[in-house]
């Protein structure tokens, strides 16, 4: 059963616009924001990926008790590795020491698991059944899918590159997420080792376009309604944003993230592995220029992700952005501090 590839996706959702707003994991995608989203008409999400099962149900029934509207659940494809070597946790513990003792931090422990247990959280979303699942950073396998299709639930992958939507398609998702290089947060380059591709949205659609059977749904540095027009102009059939909605009254982003995001003229953005071992862009702040510097004591995706936990908890905590990941895309212009459904009406007014 594919769901979603014969006609247009968004109708067969019974959306109203073909917005995603984007799933937006430690924070920013609260219930009420995936809820209002719904509500208004697009599709809310929950970022998933930092969440255990039985937080998913919490988020699920959250969302549910404020709307009867479609929502998705997006997860991180798991890439387990094995326990990082004492003498590299010893460099990065080295190379953060500073940090920790400014926000007076104890000396970390990092123990395996890294990462919440995949399939724990994908049985979550069979019992939950959304009207979507989403991923990043890879195929879902091949007996997942088959279980997300026997149990209804359309799916939509991520992809940087044409060969990675080719993979994605041919691995039978019903859409797909193309993330230009513009985009906010983390990059979903499949191989979590490599180096980022750097395609922006624009070249990836025209890549895809006509290559791709399957719904593209674009996503990157889209901010206004011109932005929305000329992605479904150039082959789009859905829009996801993220940065966008970072400052919605709904949005569950931290006091000091939202005081950066704010700060104009503009949002100076870059890439860096610096948070979590993968490529993630986000607003330059000084832990990310001082980590740069010293790769060799960044650890692997998802262990420093992992390490790095207690130092942004304690930056939010104290109020600085310093430590913080600011994630935010490339896009400019000031953000939509009023409500999502305000947003969305602004987006599609016309
Ligand atoms: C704060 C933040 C968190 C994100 N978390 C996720 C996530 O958990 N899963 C995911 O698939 N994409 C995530 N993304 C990426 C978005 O899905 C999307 O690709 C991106 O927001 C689009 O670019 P834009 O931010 O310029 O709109 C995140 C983006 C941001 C800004």
């Amino acid at each position: 059963m594919s769901a979603l590839t014969d006609s247009n996706l968004f109708q067969q959702l019974g959306l109203k616009h073909p917005l995603i707003v984007a799933p937006m994991a430690g924070g920013p995608s609260s219930a009420e924001l995936a809820a209002a989203a719904s509500a208004a008409g697009a599709l809310g999400a929950m970022g998933g990926a930092y969440s255990n099962a039985a937080a998913i149900e919490t988020f699920a029934t959250q969302v549910r008790q404020r709307t009867d509207k479609p929502f998705s659940i997006n997860l991180f494809i798991p890439h387990s590795i094995p326990e990082v070597a004492a003498d590299r946790v010893e460099r990065a513990v080295e190379a953060t020491a500073r940090y920790r003792q400014e926000l007076e931090l104890p000396s970390p422990q990092l123990a395996l698991p890294y990462e919440e247990d995949f399939d724990a959280q994908f049985e979550a979303v069979l019992r939950l059944k959304p009207a979507c699942f989403s991923f990043v950073f890879g195929l879902l396998p091949a007996d997942h899918v088959r279980e997300a299709k026997r149990a209804g639930i359309p799916l939509i992958g991520t992809a940087t590159t044409l060969e990675e939507a080719r993979a994605l398609e041919e691995s039978g998702v019903d859409a797909i997420t193309l993330q230009g290089y513009e985009a906010g947060g983390h990059r979903g380059i499949f191989d979590a080792k490599a180096e980022d591709p750097e395609i922006d949205l624009r070249d990836l659609l025209a890549q895809c376009v006509g290559t791709i059977r399957v719904p593209l749904i674009a996503a990157g540095g889209i901010m206004t309604s011109g932005d929305i027009r000329a992605a479904l102009q150039a082959g789009a059939q859905a829009v996801q944003m993220g940065t966008a909605f970072l400052a919605c009254t709904e949005a569950g982003t931290s006091a000091p993230y939202r005081k950066k995001l704010l700060e104009m003229p503009e949002r100076r953005t870059r890439t860096t592995r610096a948070f979590s071992g993968r490529f993630a862009r986000g607003i330059e702040n000084r832990f990310m220029d001082e980590m740069d510097g010293k790769p060799e004591a960044i650890l692997p995706f998802p262990a420093q992700n992992k390490f790095t936990r207690d130092i942004r908890g304690a930056s939010t905590a104290k109020g600085s952005p310093d430590f913080l990941s600011l994630w935010s895309g490339a896009g400019k212009g000031e953000l939509w501090q009023g409500s999502a459904a305000g947003l969305i009406g602004r987006l599609f007014a016309e």
